[in-house]
């Protein structure tokens, strides 16, 4: 691996249920670098959202949220923690509903200039790992390493559906599929930062990979780019 004074920044963008989290995790630990998560980001302002009772289909109510929100992130025992105004908020981002809040409120271009500065600073510091949708594209176009990870939507729903789960929440497979297909067309027609693949971005499908072979898959891209 190149030693380098710079930090490092790898940015994974792609579609929800791709892996990006499970994989950059993993591949954070084995390199030692910051692992940060930036849907917990929109996931926060949606759930703030809902709890303040707020439309999440009202881009300037939405709007209107964020002077008196500060969002940020922590780390405790390696796991990132996203809070609200100093409220660990992690326990409750993860549900169905905040996943609708979240892609509905990342749409709005001032919850995505509000959240820009935090997420560049991250890797002005440390080498990070960083996955998304704009990641590659743009709060971090001079990253070294870019990937954009993908699967079929129908793999990508049945590995979301059994995470879901195997937390114990009552949900379909079907829900959780067109709930998916939903996303990725709010995601990617969006007009500010939608979800596609930066220019210079390795693409990787795993649809036939299991967690293991992805993983690997992803080191050697990022090795092969740093050495
Ligand atoms: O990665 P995730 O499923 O936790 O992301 C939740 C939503 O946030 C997703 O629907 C799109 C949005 N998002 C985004 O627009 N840009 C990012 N960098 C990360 C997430």
């Amino acid at each position: 691996m190149k030693t380098t004074t710079h930090p490092i920044a790898v940015a994974i963008d792609g579609p929800s249920g791709a892996g990006k989290s499970t994989v950059a995790k993993i591949l954070a630990k084995e390199l030692q670098f910051i692992y940060v998560d930036t849907g917990a980001l929109y996931r926060a302002v949606g759930y703030t959202a809902l709890k303040q009772g707020v439309s999440i289909y009202d881009a300037a109510a939405v709007e209107a949220m964020l002077p008196s929100l500060t969002v940020s992130l922590g780390y405790e025992n390696g796991e990132q923690r996203v809070y609200v105004n100093g409220d660990d908020v992690t326990a409750f981002i993860r549900t169905p509903e905040v996943s609708e809040a979240a892609s509905a409120v990342s749409a709005v271009p001032s919850v995505r200039q509000f959240l820009f500065e935090l997420q560049q600073n991250m890797a002005k510091t440390s080498s990070v790992i960083m996955d998304g949708r704009d990641i590659g594209t743009v709060v971090l176009p001079d990253a070294q390493v870019k990937i954009f990870l993908t699967a079929s939507v129908e793999v990508r729903a049945k590995r979301r559906f059994d995470e879901l789960i195997e937390k114990g929440m009552d949900v379909t497979y079907e829900d959780v599929l067109s709930d998916m297909i939903q996303r990725d067309k709010r995601d990617s027609e969006r007009a500010t930062a939608p979800l596609k693949p930066a220019e210079d971005a390795v693409l990787v499908d795993t649809s036939d990979n299991t967690l293991e072979e992805a993983v690997a898959r992803m080191r050697a891209l990022v090795e092969e780019k740093l050495v």
